[in-house]
């Protein structure tokens, strides 16, 4: 395993639409163990391959430092509620904006075997699976702050 250099905004690769996997290869096994311990050494709960610059659709989620999800091809089948916080991501250290998200969300993926799984979550696993799922489209938290960037007192919830 090896920790991968994070991409910072700006960088175009953080811009471009992922690719779905058709084929967990040893490739992709040693991608999703590297970003996963990208993201715990960066002290994110979660990451995804653009941010490593692989355009491919996998992103690595653990709000609970516990058990980490690994989701490829991930979709949003199903959100409700909102929520309004404070958002960081690992591209953009040391800043932070408040952003309006579901409260819930439910999604369907595959897992590292390309085993069909579902995951749901509120309030922070929810706000990461659309983080997430955004930067797999080329999106960033930043087209969706409400006021302005600020400065981040820590970056403990980078994703
Ligand atoms: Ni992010």
């Amino acid at each position: 395993m090896a920790i991968r250099n994070i991409r910072e905004y700006g960088d175009e690769v953080l811009t471009k639409k992922c690719k779905e996997v058709t084929e967990v290869t040893p490739r992709i096994r040693e991608l999703v163990e590297d970003m996963l311990e990208t993201m715990y050494e960066a002290n994110g709960v979660g990451l995804a391959a653009p941010q490593v610059g692989i355009l491919k659709r996998i992103v690595v989620i653990d709000t609970t430092g516990e058990d980490p999800y690994v989701l490829i091809n991930p979709r949003i089948v199903e959100s409700s509620g909102e929520q309004t916080g404070n958002e960081g991501c690992l591209s953009l250290p040391g800043k932070t904006g408040v952003v309006t998200r579901p409260n819930y969300v439910k999604a369907v993926a595959l897992d590292i075997n390309m085993k069909p799984i579902e995951i749901e979550g509120t309030e922070l696993l929810a706000r990461a699976i659309c983080h997430e799922l955004d930067h797999l489209d080329g999106h960033m938290y930043v087209e969706k702050v409400e006021g302005e960037l600020k400065d981040a007192a820590y970056s403990e919830e980078g994703e």
